[in-house]
């Protein structure tokens, strides 16, 4: 097994020697409670200690907020200052509406660039159980601790989270015995989440199934990648084709949670063992020296075991009800007793003309559900209507004075895709019902906090935020404050044309109306 230095591979290192994890567990804690709570890392060539209490389950503690704040080091928060955001040119009839948008709003905007990185996935690099699957589109534990103290969160209420991608939100809701449900259209999204949101009891099964997946000789496998989903063979050599196949074949016979612990360790890799790199908007074809698929899934289940044992050892996660099933945040697909009953929201939407998800985590959803290239549209075409492949819907079209006056502009310039417009109008059109819905399950007093970034084509600015703004007054919901969290660049293509334009990537909070 390869380890490095961390507590718990120290301890997984022990089980090579025959022990097993419950008992290790026990004369761990017994250990620690002598020596006046020094580290695990004291059980090295520890002995079972005899006669010592041999529960196959820890009994769960729940960590108090300062200790789970210790987990991680919040850096220092910088005063709130009030900014005039990025003005329009208001002397230009053009931006008419826009400007009188932005007016609307000023008094809301506070200039956080402090939480620059909290808007982004890479705190949660280093985080156990937050670090199993690489979701580049993520934002941070961190943020969402900040928003569930701002908010007053107290143990049982409940938070959704509608695109709930890897599960951040209701990760962070677990460990504080919040309640959560999430729904997402992508299945990898939906998988993941899932997974990472079990209570896992029984170590000593994990790490014996994870020995008896990884002993297993190879063997040819019956079944086969989608053969028209071409990223797959520039992705993976033949060979690692087989392997994949294989060791998911295995993990399809374990039993259920077990199966579904291994399978997030072989899609985790993925990445590791192909020839791509998930690179902005893109899955980018690299050049890289590519680890055996065998010892990439060995290294990364016995990570994943040595995560939950770190957990037991220093604090595992509070007990709280968490579901996550597939769904469209378009619709009302929670359960009727969700209505008026949720007490926060904490998400981010895909992007306007971001990434298409479908593009981006092609490799696992081939290897997970996409069984051909009409699965894999169908896929993209479900999914929120941010990027130019999306379809035209004959949707409902929404009256927006500072839309229409986008759309207009947009449609009047020479556009490198002819679809931008549809993309630009459907966006706000399936957002509209996004934020219909989000009010309908929110109980008065309950507040949202959306994750956004603006855009820019053909040189024209789409102030995302303050559209949402306006839309969810109409539903019901008060504009607390716009939050500005980075300056993210426009395109290089953008920039050669209209120069250095950076659009502001924001957090807006909503209360519903009581
Ligand atoms: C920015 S990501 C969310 C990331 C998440 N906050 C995290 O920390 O992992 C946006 C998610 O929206 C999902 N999505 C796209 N269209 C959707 C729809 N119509 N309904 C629900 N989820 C959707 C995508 O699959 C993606 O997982």
């Amino acid at each position: 097994m390869a380890l490095n230095n961390s507590p718990s591979d120290r301890v997984l290192k022990i089980c090579d020697h025959g022990f097993k994890l419950s008992e290790i567990e026990v004369a761990c804690r017994k250990t620690r409670v002598e020596s006046g709570g020094e580290s695990a890392v004291l059980v090295i060539n520890m002995k079972p200690t005899p006669g010592a209490k041999r529960s196959r389950t820890a009994k769960p503690f729940a960590l108090n907020d300062a200790q789970q704040l210790a987990l991680i080091e919040l850096p220092e928060v910088a005063l709130r200052h009030k900014v005039a955001p990025l003005q329009p040119d208001d002397g230009n009839p053009a931006q008419r509406e826009r400007v009188r948008l932005e007016n609307k709003y000023r008094d809301v905007f506070e200039l956080r660039l402090d939480w620059r990185r909290l808007v982004t996935y890479v705190p949660n690099k280093d985080l156990p159980v937050y670090n199993w699957f690489k979701y580049k589109e993520g934002f941070s534990r961190e943020l969402v601790v900040r928003l569930f103290r701002e908010f007053g969160l107290v143990k049982r209420d409940i938070v959704f989270d509608p695109f709930v991608g890897s599960g951040t939100t209701l990760l962070a809701g677990k460990e504080f015995g919040l309640h959560g449900v999430g729904i997402d259209m992508l299945p990898i999204s939906v998988f993941v989440a899932q997974t990472k949101l079990t209570d896992w009891e029984d170590l000593d099964l994990l790490w014996q199934s994870a020995q008896r997946l990884l002993t297993t000789p190879f063997r040819q496998p019956r079944s086969a990648f989608a053969a028209d989903v071409r990223i797959i063979n520039l992705a993976f050599a033949k060979e690692t084709q087989r392997e994949l196949l294989f060791f998911k074949e295995e993990i399809e016979a374990f039993e259920s949670p077990v199966r579904e612990f291994l399978l997030l360790g072989l899609l985790s890799i993925l990445e590791d063992v192909s020839a791509t790199s998930k690179d902005g908007q893109f899955l980018r074809l690299v050049q890289k020296s590519i680890p055996p698929v065998r010892e990439a899934l060995r290294s990364m289940l016995a990570k994943m075991i040595g995560d939950l044992l770190d957990l037991r050892l220093f604090g595992p996660m509070a007990r709280a009800r968490t579901f996550v099933r597939q769904g469209d945040a378009r619709e009302m697909c929670l359960p009727k007793r969700y209505e008026g009953r949720v007490s926060a929201i904490i998400t981010s939407p895909p992007y306007l003309n971001r990434y298409d998800y479908s593009r981006t985590y092609a490799l696992e959803l081939c290897l997970l559900t996409v069984k051909s290239h009409r699965d894999m549209v169908n896929i993209r075409h479900s999914l929120l209507r941010s990027h130019v492949e999306s379809r035209q819907h004959q949707g409902k079209e929404i009256a927006m004075p500072a839309l229409d006056e986008v759309l207009r502009e947009v449609r009047s310039k020479p556009l490198n895709n002819e679809r931008l417009p549809i993309m630009i109008q459907g966006y706000f059109e399936d957002m509209n019902l996004v934020i219909r819905n989000l009010a309908a399950y929110l109980k008065p007093g309950g507040r949202v906090a959306l994750v956004v970034a603006n855009a820019q084509f053909a040189g024209e600015s789409v102030p995302t935020d303050l559209i949402l703004c306006e839309l969810a007054e109409h539903h019901g919901l008060t504009t607390e404050s716009i939050r500005v969290t980075r300056y993210k660049g426009n395109s290089s293509q953008q920039m050669a044309i209209y120069g250095r334009r950076p659009v502001r990537e924001t957090i807006v909070i909503w209360r519903k109306n009581a």
